[in-house]
């Protein structure tokens, strides 16, 4: 290569790496206003994807309402990553987002991985079947039966490391309630309140409960670990709307939504009445 084709291309490179290193800088000023949140938006009614109640771009959600207040009180702008459920902790750690919100359990296994704010929900694991089973009464009752689970959510920790029962594992509950529907497995484990969703959307099906066989379980938001920054941000906002009855105040919503929409003919009693001043 001659001199001067030489020095061409080392001036090009030069002002290539210059040119990246200015917009590098430049995207990092910008982003201290933005938190960037991963979640998997396939988990009613915590976050999914709505044209009519959205409440960050298309998403809507206890967890979206919950992150957008946490933006709100610390004056960022609160900017949606929406991914598959697995990829998550994965993308936190290669600072693809700053923070996770999706219904995630904190779990001794992902607390190795990430940091988990304190917790802001607590849930449990249950079994939907179709109305007429009467197989399945407890956890137990799943042994010899096909069991179906959503990849990498804690039902399938519970089902594969817990009971030690074969399952077959599927990529979104809606997958899976479709196979239980078309009797093509006996039982979906999944998180309670995603479970209730389900049932309101789907008919001939019913939820069976074992408060032994499942522990209940607490969600958290995720950071990376050691970022303390938004960790200590993240745990004032979340202990603030806890105290303050913000969050309870937001999955009333949610729950009163979806019971209007259920069975208006049946309202409880008390829950009734509480729901009717929740709702807006
Ligand atoms: N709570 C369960 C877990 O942490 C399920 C969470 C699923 N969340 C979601 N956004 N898909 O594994």
């Amino acid at each position: 290569m001659k001199k001067f084709l030489k020095r061409a291309v080392v001036i090009t490179l030069t002002v290539a790496m210059a040119a990246t290193m200015m917009t590098g800088c430049k995207k990092k000023k910008k982003d201290a206003a933005t938190l960037v949140v991963g979640t998997n938006a396939e988990f009613e009614p915590f976050e999914y994807v709505s044209s009519k109640d959205a409440v960050i771009d298309k998403y809507s959600g206890i967890d979206i309402e919950i992150i957008k207040k946490v933006g709100e009180e610390n004056n960022k702008t609160v900017k949606i990553e929406n991914m598959e459920f697995d990829s998550l902790i994965i993308a936190l750690n290669q600072k693809k987002v700053d923070a996770v919100i999706a219904g995630m359990t904190i779990t001794p296994e992902r607390s190795e991985e990430v940091d988990f704010s304190e917790p802001y929900y607590t849930a449990k694991q249950v079994m939907i079947v179709r109305e007429d089973n009467t197989d399945i009464t407890k956890a137990a009752d799943m042994s010899g039966k096909k069991i179906a689970v959503i990849q990498g959510f804690t039902g399938q920790t519970v089902v594969e490391d817990d009971l030690k029962f074969p399952f077959e594992a599927f990529k979104k509950g809606t997958e899976a309630v479709t196979e239980l529907k078309n009797g093509k497995c006996d039982v979906v484990v999944i998180d309670s309140a995603t479970a209730n969703q389900y049932l309101k959307e789907n008919e001939g099906l019913k939820i069976v409960e074992d408060n032994e066989a499942f522990e209940s379980e607490e969600y958290g938001i995720a950071v990376r670990k050691g970022d303390k920054d938004t960790l200590d941000m993240v745990n004032a906002s979340v202990k603030k709307f806890k105290e303050d009855g913000t969050i309870d105040a937001i999955s009333a919503k949610y729950a009163a939504a979806s019971e209007t929409a259920e069975d208006s003919e049946e309202p409880s009693s008390e829950e009734g009445s509480e729901e009717a001043n929740t709702e807006e």
